[in-house]
């Protein structure tokens, strides 16, 4: 039985299968081939926080593959105040064959496994979000071909999705570069941790000089859910970090832009970006339907 709390739940050559399985399947679903690998297998989703892309990429991924979603917003379970975590997923245990959960504090999804006898996949936490990095990566291999040797830079915040893409690129050999204002970078340990995986990770301050030599380039909000109190603080602390035309000039055109989704436009994103020719966005985005699929395939089967 496992789990997929981080993408370092997987070992390379599992990451490798599951990103070939998902190609194998987004071209099954082109050609309308049909698939059962889910059947009779229920699957609960607790999110203590919104969604679009993970909520209904999962529920569209589970009935496709003839099993079924039940989407459960945490404040009705009464998830850890109205019994606690631990007897919520031994309850489970008995219902379902596996939960996603979106919650704010990582230490939920930690604590669920510890109790859990189905597989507990992280739909997002504070500082992880193993589904998007997987999709990313899909995303980038399709793109460029291959993964090794490509580099990706991350411009904004170091925060869950830039980490989980940190963690899988290190896997995968690609170099990972971070640019973020002092203060929002990973910590050195994030970095070591990285680095013991193989994988090559820059942490700088210069957006522009970061960008230099990129094949990615991703953005994600300034502000992600849970750090709403910070909102007017970040938004100047990140200006600089505006992935824009201007900044888009400093790297090479071959380069691509990545966005996990939700945009804030204007604020890291600009429209002309997010619009243009560079960006991969919305095909980032429906590769997470294929990626949950495999996902739970490799998991439940
Ligand atoms: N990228 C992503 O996880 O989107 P949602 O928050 O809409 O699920
Ligand atoms: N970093 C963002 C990602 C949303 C998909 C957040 O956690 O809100």
């Amino acid at each position: 039985m496992r789990h997929l709390t981080d993408v370092t739940d997987l070992t390379r050559q599992e990451l490798e299968l599951l990103l070939d399985t998902a190609a194998r399947l987004k071209t099954e679903r082109k050609q309308r081939i049909p698939s059962q690998t889910l059947a009779h297998r229920v699957v609960a989703l607790i999110f203590e926080k919104p969604s679009l892309r993970t909520r209904v990429s999962f529920e569209s991924a589970i009935m496709q593959l003839g099993g079924s979603s039940m989407f459960l917003p945490a404040q009705e379970v009464g998830f850890g105040w109205r019994e606690s975590l631990a007897d919520v997923t031994r309850t489970l245990n008995h219902y379902v064959d596996a939960v996603v959960l979106r919650v704010f504090k990582h230490e939920t999804v930690l604590h669920m496994t510890q109790v859990a006898a189905i597989p507990i996949i992280n739909g997002l936490s504070d500082v992880a979000h193993p589904c998007q990095a997987i999709a990313d990566l899909l995303t980038i291999r399709e793109h460029f071909g291959g993964i090794k040797g490509r580099t990706v830079v991350f411009v904004g915040d170091g925060n869950n999705v830039a980490r989980s893409l940190a963690l899988g690129c290190s896997l995968l050999g690609a170099r990972f570069r971070l640019a973020s204002p002092p203060g929002y970078g990973f910590e050195a340990t994030f970095v070591q941790r990285c680095q013991q995986l193989g994988g090559t990770i820059e942490v700088q301050v210069d957006p522009i000089r970061a960008v230099a030599d990129a094949d990615i380039i991703y953005a994600d909000v300034w502000t992600s859910m849970g750090q709403e109190s910070e909102r007017e603080q970040r938004l100047k602390t990140f200006a600089p970090y505006q992935v824009n035309a201007r900044l888009l000039a400093h790297a090479p055109s071959e380069a691509r832009v990545l966005h996990c989704l939700p945009a804030h436009r204007g604020e890291e994103i600009t429209d002309e970006v997010m619009d243009g020719p560079q960006a991969l966005a919305f095909e980032q985005a429906g590769n997470r339907l294929h990626v949950q699929k495999a996902i739970l395939q490799f998991l439940l089967n």
